[in-house]
Protein backbone atom coordinates (compact mmCIF):
# COMPACT_ATOMS: atom_id res chain seq x y z
CA UNK A 1 0.00 0.00 0.00
CA UNK A 2 1.05 3.72 -0.57
CA UNK A 3 1.18 6.00 1.61
CA UNK A 4 -1.00 8.07 -0.08
CA UNK A 5 1.35 10.59 -0.11
CA UNK A 6 3.50 11.11 -3.67
CA UNK A 7 6.73 10.75 -3.93
CA UNK A 8 8.93 13.35 -5.35
CA UNK A 9 5.91 15.41 -6.59
CA UNK A 10 6.76 19.45 -4.22
CA UNK A 11 6.92 17.29 -0.92
CA UNK A 12 10.02 18.31 0.91
CA UNK A 13 11.88 15.02 2.33
CA UNK A 14 11.49 16.26 5.94
CA UNK A 15 8.73 13.87 7.84
CA UNK A 16 4.89 15.02 8.42
CA UNK A 17 3.35 15.68 11.58
CA UNK A 18 0.35 14.10 12.28
CA UNK A 19 -2.00 14.67 15.15
CA UNK A 20 -2.42 10.56 15.82
CA UNK A 21 -0.21 7.57 14.70
CA UNK A 22 -1.58 4.08 14.70
CA UNK A 23 1.30 2.32 14.26
CA UNK A 24 1.29 -1.47 13.45
CA UNK A 25 -2.47 -2.76 12.89
CA UNK A 26 -4.31 -5.03 10.64
CA UNK A 27 -6.53 -2.39 9.33
CA UNK A 28 -10.03 -3.45 7.75
CA UNK A 29 -10.35 -1.40 4.76
CA UNK A 30 -12.45 -1.69 1.31
CA UNK A 31 -9.54 -3.79 0.41
CA UNK A 32 -9.58 -6.36 3.10
CA UNK A 33 -7.08 -6.53 6.21
CA UNK A 34 -3.64 -5.15 5.47
CA UNK A 35 -1.21 -4.13 7.80
CA UNK A 36 -0.24 -0.17 7.79
CA UNK A 37 -0.28 2.45 10.07
CA UNK A 38 -2.54 5.33 9.95
CA UNK A 39 -2.28 8.94 10.11
CA UNK A 40 -4.74 11.21 11.59
CA UNK A 41 -4.65 15.01 11.11
CA UNK A 42 -7.47 17.65 11.53
CA UNK A 43 -9.60 14.84 12.41
CA UNK A 44 -9.17 12.85 9.25
CA UNK A 45 -7.28 10.31 7.96
CA UNK A 46 -4.17 11.89 5.94
CA UNK A 47 -2.04 8.48 5.52
CA UNK A 48 -1.77 5.11 5.29
CA UNK A 49 0.68 2.85 4.86
CA UNK A 50 4.41 2.40 6.43
CA UNK A 51 4.88 5.47 8.02
CA UNK A 52 6.67 5.07 11.08
CA UNK A 53 10.03 6.87 9.20
CA UNK A 54 8.14 9.34 7.38
CA UNK A 55 5.93 10.86 10.33
CA UNK A 56 5.70 12.35 13.15
CA UNK A 57 2.93 12.95 15.91
CA UNK A 58 1.62 14.35 18.93
CA UNK A 59 -0.10 11.04 19.89
CA UNK A 60 0.81 7.49 19.41
CA UNK A 61 -1.36 4.58 19.62
CA UNK A 62 0.57 0.99 19.83
CA UNK A 63 -2.25 -1.05 17.37
CA UNK A 64 0.51 -4.50 16.97
CA UNK A 65 -1.28 -7.22 17.55
CA UNK A 66 -4.51 -5.47 17.09
CA UNK A 67 -7.35 -5.01 14.20
CA UNK A 68 -8.25 -1.78 13.27
CA UNK A 69 -11.88 -1.09 12.10
CA UNK A 70 -13.75 1.64 10.52
CA UNK A 71 -15.44 3.32 13.50
CA UNK A 72 -18.32 1.13 14.59
CA UNK A 73 -21.35 3.11 14.62
CA UNK A 74 -25.04 2.40 16.10
CA UNK A 75 -27.85 3.19 14.16
CA UNK A 76 -30.58 2.30 16.88
CA UNK A 77 -30.17 3.80 20.66
CA UNK A 78 -32.58 5.04 23.07
CA UNK A 79 -30.57 7.44 25.65
CA UNK A 80 -33.67 8.52 27.72
CA UNK A 81 -32.92 12.33 27.57
CA UNK A 82 -35.01 14.22 28.43
CA UNK A 83 -37.02 13.13 30.71
CA UNK A 84 -36.04 9.89 31.75
CA UNK A 85 -32.51 10.35 32.76
CA UNK A 86 -32.97 7.95 35.95
CA UNK A 87 -32.71 4.82 33.06
CA UNK A 88 -29.99 6.89 30.96
CA UNK A 89 -28.28 9.94 29.91
CA UNK A 90 -26.53 10.83 26.93
CA UNK A 91 -23.19 11.51 28.90
CA UNK A 92 -23.42 7.84 30.41
CA UNK A 93 -24.97 6.35 27.43
CA UNK A 94 -22.18 7.55 24.91
CA UNK A 95 -19.91 6.74 27.83
CA UNK A 96 -20.59 3.54 27.13
CA UNK A 97 -20.60 3.52 23.66
CA UNK A 98 -16.99 4.31 23.15
CA UNK A 99 -16.33 2.08 26.25
CA UNK A 100 -17.34 -0.11 23.68
CA UNK A 101 -15.88 0.56 21.04
CA UNK A 102 -18.54 2.77 19.11
CA UNK A 103 -17.54 6.04 17.57
CA UNK A 104 -21.25 7.15 16.72
CA UNK A 105 -24.87 6.21 17.53
CA UNK A 106 -28.38 7.36 16.21
CA UNK A 107 -30.40 8.07 18.93
CA UNK A 108 -34.51 7.59 19.53
CA UNK A 109 -36.80 10.04 19.70
CA UNK A 110 -38.79 8.09 22.90
CA UNK A 111 -37.82 10.55 25.17
CA UNK A 112 -40.15 12.89 27.15
CA UNK A 113 -41.06 15.32 25.40
CA UNK A 114 -40.85 13.07 22.30
CA UNK A 115 -38.10 14.41 19.97
CA UNK A 116 -41.32 16.10 17.36
CA UNK A 117 -40.00 19.71 16.98
CA UNK A 118 -37.26 21.79 15.38
CA UNK A 119 -36.71 22.63 19.21
CA UNK A 120 -36.52 19.10 20.28
CA UNK A 121 -33.99 18.23 18.28
CA UNK A 122 -32.16 21.54 19.17
CA UNK A 123 -32.10 20.90 23.13
CA UNK A 124 -30.49 17.19 22.43
CA UNK A 125 -28.17 18.76 20.46
CA UNK A 126 -27.46 21.40 22.67
CA UNK A 127 -27.56 18.35 25.71
CA UNK A 128 -25.17 16.70 24.01
CA UNK A 129 -22.50 19.63 23.65
CA UNK A 130 -19.59 18.83 25.63
CA UNK A 131 -21.35 15.60 27.45
CA UNK A 132 -21.00 13.05 24.58
CA UNK A 133 -17.83 10.60 24.31
CA UNK A 134 -19.09 9.70 20.14
CA UNK A 135 -20.56 11.43 17.75
CA UNK A 136 -24.04 11.23 17.82
CA UNK A 137 -27.49 11.99 15.28
CA UNK A 138 -31.01 12.37 16.84
CA UNK A 139 -33.97 10.89 14.98
CA UNK A 140 -37.05 13.12 14.82
CA UNK A 141 -40.43 10.96 15.63
CA UNK A 142 -42.70 10.57 13.04
CA UNK A 143 -46.48 11.11 14.09
CA UNK A 144 -49.52 12.73 13.04
CA UNK A 145 -49.08 16.22 14.56
CA UNK A 146 -45.74 17.02 12.85
CA UNK A 147 -46.28 14.68 9.56
CA UNK A 148 -46.86 18.08 7.38
CA UNK A 149 -43.20 19.52 8.93
CA UNK A 150 -40.84 16.23 8.85
CA UNK A 151 -39.43 17.48 5.68
CA UNK A 152 -38.17 20.41 6.99
CA UNK A 153 -37.41 18.65 10.03
CA UNK A 154 -35.29 15.57 8.96
CA UNK A 155 -33.25 17.99 7.29
CA UNK A 156 -31.90 19.99 9.70
CA UNK A 157 -28.03 19.62 11.45
CA UNK A 158 -27.76 16.67 13.59
CA UNK A 159 -30.97 15.02 12.57
CA UNK A 160 -30.63 11.25 11.53
CA UNK A 161 -34.10 11.48 9.97
CA UNK A 162 -37.27 10.19 10.70
CA UNK A 163 -38.48 6.94 12.80
CA UNK A 164 -42.21 5.69 13.48
CA UNK A 165 -43.42 3.61 16.00
CA UNK A 166 -46.38 1.46 14.29
CA UNK A 167 -46.53 -0.52 17.22
CA UNK A 168 -47.02 0.84 20.79
CA UNK A 169 -43.65 0.38 22.85
CA UNK A 170 -42.38 2.58 25.15
CA UNK A 171 -43.59 5.87 25.13
CA UNK A 172 -46.58 7.97 23.86
CA UNK A 173 -45.01 7.82 19.93
CA UNK A 174 -47.35 6.01 17.29
CA UNK A 175 -48.57 6.37 14.01
CA UNK A 176 -50.46 2.93 13.31
CA UNK A 177 -53.14 3.36 10.99
CA UNK A 178 -52.92 4.09 7.06
CA UNK A 179 -54.06 7.94 6.48
CA UNK A 180 -51.32 8.84 9.56
CA UNK A 181 -48.68 6.98 7.82
CA UNK A 182 -49.28 8.23 4.25
CA UNK A 183 -49.26 11.63 5.57
CA UNK A 184 -45.77 11.01 7.55
CA UNK A 185 -44.40 9.07 4.21
CA UNK A 186 -45.49 11.88 2.15
CA UNK A 187 -43.41 14.48 3.42
CA UNK A 188 -39.52 13.89 3.35
CA UNK A 189 -36.71 11.99 1.31
CA UNK A 190 -34.77 10.41 3.72
CA UNK A 191 -34.48 7.01 4.37
CA UNK A 192 -37.56 5.80 7.26
CA UNK A 193 -36.90 4.10 10.26
CA UNK A 194 -39.39 1.65 11.02
CA UNK A 195 -40.88 0.30 14.30
CA UNK A 196 -42.90 -2.22 12.45
CA UNK A 197 -45.01 -4.42 14.77
CA UNK A 198 -48.85 -4.12 14.37
CA UNK A 199 -50.74 -1.93 16.93
CA UNK A 200 -54.32 -3.55 16.13
CA UNK A 201 -53.17 -7.00 16.01
CA UNK A 202 -51.12 -6.46 19.52
CA UNK A 203 -54.39 -4.54 21.35
CA UNK A 204 -56.11 -7.84 20.08
CA UNK A 205 -53.85 -10.36 21.77
CA UNK A 206 -52.35 -8.46 24.83
CA UNK A 207 -54.90 -10.28 27.09
CA UNK A 208 -52.49 -13.49 26.50
CA UNK A 209 -49.63 -11.26 28.29
CA UNK A 210 -52.59 -10.03 31.14
CA UNK A 211 -53.96 -13.88 31.50
CA UNK A 212 -50.63 -15.69 31.60
CA UNK A 213 -48.37 -12.90 33.76
CA UNK A 214 -45.45 -15.30 32.16
CA UNK A 215 -42.75 -13.32 30.13
CA UNK A 216 -42.50 -16.30 27.73
CA UNK A 217 -45.89 -15.65 26.57
CA UNK A 218 -44.33 -12.26 25.51
CA UNK A 219 -43.19 -13.92 21.43
CA UNK A 220 -46.75 -14.91 21.62
CA UNK A 221 -48.78 -11.75 22.35
CA UNK A 222 -46.01 -9.67 19.98
CA UNK A 223 -46.16 -12.71 17.60
CA UNK A 224 -44.59 -13.45 14.49
CA UNK A 225 -47.59 -11.98 12.54
CA UNK A 226 -47.47 -8.94 14.31
CA UNK A 227 -44.43 -7.91 12.84
CA UNK A 228 -44.98 -9.38 9.40
CA UNK A 229 -48.09 -7.50 9.12
CA UNK A 230 -46.73 -3.95 9.57
CA UNK A 231 -43.66 -4.54 7.44
CA UNK A 232 -45.88 -5.59 4.35
CA UNK A 233 -48.58 -3.01 5.45
CA UNK A 234 -45.59 0.21 5.68
CA UNK A 235 -43.66 -1.29 2.32
CA UNK A 236 -46.92 -1.16 0.31
CA UNK A 237 -47.81 2.57 1.51
CA UNK A 238 -43.93 3.44 1.20
CA UNK A 239 -43.90 2.06 -2.10
CA UNK A 240 -47.08 4.04 -3.46
CA UNK A 241 -44.90 6.82 -2.30
CA UNK A 242 -41.25 5.68 -3.22
CA UNK A 243 -40.18 6.56 -0.39
CA UNK A 244 -36.99 4.55 1.06
CA UNK A 245 -37.45 2.29 4.50
CA UNK A 246 -35.12 0.94 7.26
CA UNK A 247 -36.83 -1.68 8.94
CA UNK A 248 -35.50 -1.92 12.51
CA UNK A 249 -34.82 -5.03 14.58
CA UNK A 250 -36.22 -7.57 12.15
CA UNK A 251 -37.34 -10.23 14.18
CA UNK A 252 -38.99 -13.05 12.07
CA UNK A 253 -38.40 -15.40 9.27
CA UNK A 254 -41.26 -14.55 7.66
CA UNK A 255 -39.90 -10.83 7.23
CA UNK A 256 -36.61 -11.86 6.29
CA UNK A 257 -38.64 -14.10 3.20
CA UNK A 258 -40.44 -10.88 2.35
CA UNK A 259 -38.02 -8.00 2.74
CA UNK A 260 -35.12 -10.53 0.59
CA UNK A 261 -36.47 -9.09 -2.79
CA UNK A 262 -37.29 -5.67 -1.74
CA UNK A 263 -33.74 -4.66 -1.66
CA UNK A 264 -34.23 -1.54 -3.83
CA UNK A 265 -35.91 0.43 -1.95
CA UNK A 266 -35.82 -1.75 1.84
CA UNK A 267 -32.97 -2.08 4.14
CA UNK A 268 -32.96 -4.35 7.37
CA UNK A 269 -31.55 -3.65 10.73
CA UNK A 270 -30.71 -6.98 12.95
CA UNK A 271 -30.02 -6.08 16.60
CA UNK A 272 -27.31 -8.53 18.87
CA UNK A 273 -29.71 -9.76 21.11
CA UNK A 274 -31.95 -11.77 17.99
CA UNK A 275 -28.53 -12.45 16.87
CA UNK A 276 -27.92 -14.30 19.98
CA UNK A 277 -30.70 -15.43 22.60
CA UNK A 278 -33.75 -17.47 21.41
CA UNK A 279 -36.79 -18.54 23.27
CA UNK A 280 -38.28 -19.91 25.36
CA UNK A 281 -34.56 -20.36 26.93
CA UNK A 282 -33.31 -16.39 27.32
CA UNK A 283 -36.79 -15.95 29.26
CA UNK A 284 -36.30 -18.80 31.40
CA UNK A 285 -32.76 -17.95 32.33
CA UNK A 286 -33.20 -14.09 32.29
CA UNK A 287 -36.98 -13.48 32.92
CA UNK A 288 -38.05 -9.91 31.87
CA UNK A 289 -34.71 -9.18 31.38
CA UNK A 290 -35.26 -10.78 27.81
CA UNK A 291 -37.77 -8.55 27.15
CA UNK A 292 -37.76 -7.03 24.14
CA UNK A 293 -40.01 -5.56 21.70
CA UNK A 294 -40.10 -7.06 18.96
CA UNK A 295 -39.61 -9.85 20.76
CA UNK A 296 -36.66 -12.40 20.91
CA UNK A 297 -38.62 -15.46 19.39
CA UNK A 298 -37.52 -19.48 19.03
CA UNK A 299 -34.56 -21.04 17.25
CA UNK A 300 -35.85 -20.78 13.66
CA UNK A 301 -35.90 -16.89 13.72
CA UNK A 302 -32.98 -16.79 14.63
CA UNK A 303 -31.15 -18.71 12.18
CA UNK A 304 -33.33 -17.50 9.50
CA UNK A 305 -31.70 -13.87 10.70
CA UNK A 306 -28.04 -15.29 10.52
CA UNK A 307 -28.98 -16.11 6.92
CA UNK A 308 -29.98 -13.25 6.18
CA UNK A 309 -26.47 -12.14 7.85
CA UNK A 310 -24.24 -13.71 5.73
CA UNK A 311 -26.66 -14.04 2.52
CA UNK A 312 -26.63 -9.59 2.30
CA UNK A 313 -30.27 -9.01 3.16
CA UNK A 314 -29.31 -7.56 6.43
CA UNK A 315 -27.76 -4.56 5.64
CA UNK A 316 -26.93 -2.84 9.24
CA UNK A 317 -26.38 -4.37 13.45
CA UNK A 318 -28.19 -1.76 15.97
CA UNK A 319 -28.61 -2.39 19.35
CA UNK A 320 -31.79 -1.10 20.20
CA UNK A 321 -29.74 0.08 23.37
CA UNK A 322 -33.36 0.67 25.25
CA UNK A 323 -32.43 0.75 29.14
CA UNK A 324 -34.54 0.69 31.95
CA UNK A 325 -33.81 -0.05 35.54
CA UNK A 326 -33.41 -3.52 37.32
CA UNK A 327 -36.60 -2.08 39.52
CA UNK A 328 -38.38 -1.60 36.64
CA UNK A 329 -37.89 -4.73 34.80
CA UNK A 330 -38.59 -6.76 37.80
CA UNK A 331 -42.09 -5.42 37.66
CA UNK A 332 -44.27 -8.32 37.04
CA UNK A 333 -44.51 -8.96 33.61
CA UNK A 334 -46.53 -7.54 31.49
CA UNK A 335 -45.98 -4.34 33.79
CA UNK A 336 -42.30 -4.60 32.48
CA UNK A 337 -41.60 -2.91 30.55
CA UNK A 338 -39.39 -3.91 27.14
CA UNK A 339 -35.96 -3.39 27.05
CA UNK A 340 -31.99 -3.81 27.76
CA UNK A 341 -28.78 -2.06 26.89
CA UNK A 342 -27.36 -2.79 24.43
CA UNK A 343 -24.63 -0.37 23.03
CA UNK A 344 -21.63 -1.06 24.97
CA UNK A 345 -21.50 -4.71 24.55
CA UNK A 346 -22.60 -4.64 20.60
CA UNK A 347 -18.93 -5.26 19.34
CA UNK A 348 -17.54 -7.95 22.11
CA UNK A 349 -20.77 -9.63 21.50
CA UNK A 350 -21.11 -9.87 17.62
CA UNK A 351 -16.69 -10.56 17.66
CA UNK A 352 -17.81 -13.46 19.74
CA UNK A 353 -19.75 -14.18 17.28
CA UNK A 354 -16.81 -13.72 14.44
CA UNK A 355 -14.46 -15.72 16.90
CA UNK A 356 -16.99 -18.98 16.85
CA UNK A 357 -16.99 -18.23 12.98
CA UNK A 358 -21.26 -17.33 12.48
CA UNK A 359 -19.37 -14.32 10.19
CA UNK A 360 -16.59 -12.84 8.60
CA UNK A 361 -14.78 -9.96 10.62
CA UNK A 362 -15.18 -8.21 6.91
CA UNK A 363 -18.75 -8.67 7.29
CA UNK A 364 -19.12 -7.11 10.87
CA UNK A 365 -17.46 -4.09 9.38
CA UNK A 366 -19.84 -4.08 6.56
CA UNK A 367 -22.70 -4.39 8.89
CA UNK A 368 -21.48 -1.69 11.70
CA UNK A 369 -19.47 0.83 9.85
CA UNK A 370 -19.66 0.53 5.43
CA UNK A 371 -23.45 -0.25 5.78
CA UNK A 372 -25.02 2.57 8.51
CA UNK A 373 -22.93 5.30 6.77
CA UNK A 374 -24.25 4.32 3.12
CA UNK A 375 -28.05 3.46 3.80
CA UNK A 376 -28.09 6.70 5.89
CA UNK A 377 -26.04 8.72 3.71
CA UNK A 378 -23.72 10.09 6.93
CA UNK A 379 -20.53 12.10 5.52
CA UNK A 380 -17.32 11.42 6.25
CA UNK A 381 -17.62 8.06 7.69
CA UNK A 382 -17.60 4.13 7.52
CA UNK A 383 -14.37 2.99 5.56
CA UNK A 384 -10.66 3.70 6.61
CA UNK A 385 -9.68 5.49 3.56
CA UNK A 386 -7.79 8.87 2.66
CA UNK A 387 -9.92 12.07 3.78
CA UNK A 388 -12.74 10.20 6.37
CA UNK A 389 -12.52 10.97 9.56
CA UNK A 390 -10.52 8.99 12.20
CA UNK A 391 -12.64 6.87 13.46
CA UNK A 392 -10.99 3.84 14.31
CA UNK A 393 -12.28 0.94 16.60
CA UNK A 394 -9.43 -1.00 17.76
CA UNK A 395 -9.88 -4.46 18.77
CA UNK A 396 -7.77 -7.82 19.97
CA UNK A 397 -9.97 -10.72 18.56
CA UNK A 398 -7.74 -12.99 20.79
CA UNK A 399 -8.43 -11.30 24.10
CA UNK A 400 -10.68 -13.56 26.40
CA UNK A 401 -13.14 -11.25 28.81
CA UNK A 402 -16.82 -12.21 31.04
CA UNK A 403 -19.06 -8.95 30.19
CA UNK A 404 -20.00 -7.80 33.68
CA UNK A 405 -22.44 -5.65 34.87
CA UNK A 406 -20.22 -4.02 36.96
CA UNK A 407 -18.61 -3.12 33.30
CA UNK A 408 -21.53 -1.23 32.33
CA UNK A 409 -21.31 2.68 32.02
CA UNK A 410 -25.42 2.62 31.34
CA UNK A 411 -27.15 4.55 34.51
CA UNK A 412 -29.48 1.25 34.10
CA UNK A 413 -26.32 -0.45 35.10
CA UNK A 414 -26.66 -4.18 33.75
CA UNK A 415 -26.74 -6.45 30.61
CA UNK A 416 -28.39 -9.16 29.51
CA UNK A 417 -25.17 -10.93 29.53
CA UNK A 418 -23.68 -10.45 32.42
CA UNK A 419 -22.04 -13.40 32.90
CA UNK A 420 -21.31 -14.63 29.50
CA UNK A 421 -17.72 -15.19 28.35
CA UNK A 422 -16.72 -13.70 24.84
CA UNK A 423 -13.49 -13.67 22.68
CA UNK A 424 -12.72 -10.44 20.82
CA UNK A 425 -13.08 -7.33 22.81
CA UNK A 426 -12.61 -3.13 21.88
CA UNK A 427 -9.16 -2.11 23.41
CA UNK A 428 -9.33 1.51 22.13
CA UNK A 429 -11.49 4.20 20.22
CA UNK A 430 -10.52 7.11 18.62
CA UNK A 431 -13.09 9.97 17.23
CA UNK A 432 -11.71 11.88 14.48
CA UNK A 433 -8.11 11.17 15.71
CA UNK A 434 -8.84 11.76 19.42
CA UNK A 435 -8.11 9.04 21.21
CA UNK A 436 -11.22 8.27 23.63
CA UNK A 437 -10.80 4.93 25.02
CA UNK A 438 -7.26 3.92 25.47
CA UNK A 439 -6.52 0.06 27.47
CA UNK A 440 -10.09 0.06 27.67
CA UNK A 441 -10.48 3.06 29.94
CA UNK A 442 -11.19 6.61 29.28
CA UNK A 443 -9.17 9.19 28.53
CA UNK A 444 -9.40 12.47 29.82
CA UNK A 445 -12.18 14.17 31.26
CA UNK A 446 -13.92 16.41 28.31
CA UNK A 447 -16.13 14.80 26.19
CA UNK A 448 -15.57 15.68 22.55
CA UNK A 449 -18.16 13.95 20.73
CA UNK A 450 -20.46 16.20 18.04
CA UNK A 451 -23.15 16.05 15.40
CA UNK A 452 -22.86 13.89 12.71
CA UNK A 453 -22.79 15.11 9.19
CA UNK A 454 -25.22 13.92 6.30
CA UNK A 455 -25.41 13.80 2.97
CA UNK A 456 -28.07 15.16 0.66
CA UNK A 457 -30.77 12.54 0.54
CA UNK A 458 -31.49 11.25 -3.66
CA UNK A 459 -35.18 12.42 -4.61
CA UNK A 460 -37.75 9.53 -4.15
CA UNK A 461 -38.16 7.79 -6.89
CA UNK A 462 -42.65 6.90 -7.05
CA UNK A 463 -43.66 3.51 -7.99
CA UNK A 464 -43.49 2.30 -11.29
CA UNK A 465 -40.94 4.52 -12.48
O1 LIG B 1 -37.97 -3.12 23.64
C1 LIG B 1 -38.00 -1.96 23.24
N1 LIG B 1 -37.74 -0.91 24.07
N2 LIG B 1 -38.30 -1.70 21.96
C2 LIG B 1 -38.56 -0.47 21.51
O2 LIG B 1 -38.91 -0.31 20.36
C3 LIG B 1 -38.48 0.68 22.42
C4 LIG B 1 -37.52 0.38 23.50
C5 LIG B 1 -37.54 1.42 24.60
O3 LIG B 1 -37.44 2.60 24.25
O4 LIG B 1 -37.62 1.03 25.74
Amino acid sequence: MTDGTVPGVGLPSARRHADLLVIGGALVTPNGVERADVACAAGRIVALGDLQCSWTADATLDAKGLHVLPGVIDSQVHFREPGLTHKETLEAGTRGAALGGVTAVFEMPNTQPLTLRAEDLRAKLDAAQGRAWCDHAFYIGGSSVNAEHLEYLESLPGCAGVKIFMGSSFGDLLADDDEVLCRILAHGRRRMAVHAEDEARLRERRIIAESSGDVRQHPVWRDARSALLATQRIVKLAGDTGRRLHILHVSTAEEIAFLADRKDRVTVEVTPHHLTLEAPECYERLGTLAQMNPPVRERCHRNALWQAIREGVGDVIGSDHAPHTPKEKSRPYPASPSGMTGVQTLVPVMLDHVHRGQLSLQRFVDLTSAGPARIFGVEGKGRIALGYDADLTLVDLAARRTIRNDWIASVSGWTPYDGIGVTGWPIHTVVRGHIVVRDEALVGTTPLGRPLRFLEAPPRVPAGV
